[in-house]
């Protein structure tokens, strides 16, 4: 497909670029005309990608960086940076999913290992990213989408730390673009509902059904249809959309 090149000239970070969601973000963003740089732990699939990309005529690097990592987030940010010469979008996507569990079985390792990457890694991925928006020109000087969930919104039976990880996700980005308002820099996160990624191979088939039927549209969406409410929410068409939660969910969370 020919995009419309609306990020022409602009660099986009997607973490977890690697795989679903991320990937098919990376995929969109190149078709838009940016340099993209993948951030993952997949350094196989990851650079993969890349090769996909440039093979189409795109501009993308992969970094390999761990989210739970502080050190390792500051070093792909400073690399992208050498690499484009600037950053301008940020896609806070990378994140696990959880063993369903009752409370009182829960294990505590479990609860924070999925917090470390599906919050505190969009956290520090974040902070990163507006050090080197903050050296763009105003009034425009970038914009972040962060990848939370419908489980960020709403509750599922055994889910303990991925509902509170995601909620968490979507109040931290409300309060960043009420900070970075008038600095140039847009905040917003995305909900998808159930999407078609490896995140979701250890759903028991006889699951599968029953959440799809939680759907109003009858269907898991595809990676490529959020990536392109991601590209909305980061690009030009939402200059003046920031603090907002999309929901893009089939209509999950409106019944
Ligand atoms: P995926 O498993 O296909 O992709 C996730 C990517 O994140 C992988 O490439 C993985 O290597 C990377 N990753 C995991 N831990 C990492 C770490 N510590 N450091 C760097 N990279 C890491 O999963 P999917 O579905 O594309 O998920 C992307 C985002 O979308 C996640 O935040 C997920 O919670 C969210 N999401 C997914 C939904 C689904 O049904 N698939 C529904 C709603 C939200």
């Amino acid at each position: 497909m020919t995009g419309l090149n609306l990020f022409q000239g602009k660099s986009v970070v997607v973490t977890g670029g690697a795989s679903g969601i991320g990937l098919a973000c990376a995929r969109a963003f190149s078709r838009e005309g940016a340099s993209v740089a993948l951030w993952d732990i997949q350094e196989e699939a990851g650079k993969a990608a890349v090769r996909e990309i440039c093979s189409q005529g795109g501009t993308a690097e992969f970094f390999l960086c761990d989210m739970t990592e502080e050190a390792q987030i500051g070093e792909a940010a400073s690399r992208t940076c050498r690499a484009f010469g600037r950053m301008d979008v940020l896609v806070g996507n990378a994140g696990i999913a959880e063993r369903k569990t009752m409370l009182e079985d829960m294990d505590m390792n479990d609860f924070r290992r999925v917090i470390n990457v599906n919050l505190t890694g969009v956290v520090m991925s974040n902070k990163y990213a507006v050090k080197y928006m903050m050296q763009n020109p105003g009034p425009v000087r970038g914009s972040v989408v962060n990848v939370a969930s419908i489980l960020g919104m709403v509750g599922a039976p055994m889910s303990t730390a991925y509902p509170a990880a995601k909620a968490a996700v979507i109040n931290f980005t409300r309060a960043q673009a009420v900070t970075y308002g008038p600095l140039g820099i847009r905040f917003n996160s995305i909900s998808p509902g159930y999407v078609n990624t490896p995140l979701l191979k250890n759903l028991p088939e006889e699951l599968i059904h029953s959440r799809v039927a939680l759907h109003p549209m009858g269907r898991f969406a595809e990676p490529a249809e959020i990536a392109e409410a991601v590209l909305f929410l980061a690009g030009p068409s939402a200059s003046f959309i920031t603090g907002s939660n999309l929901a893009a969910d089939g209509g999950y969370t409106a019944q």
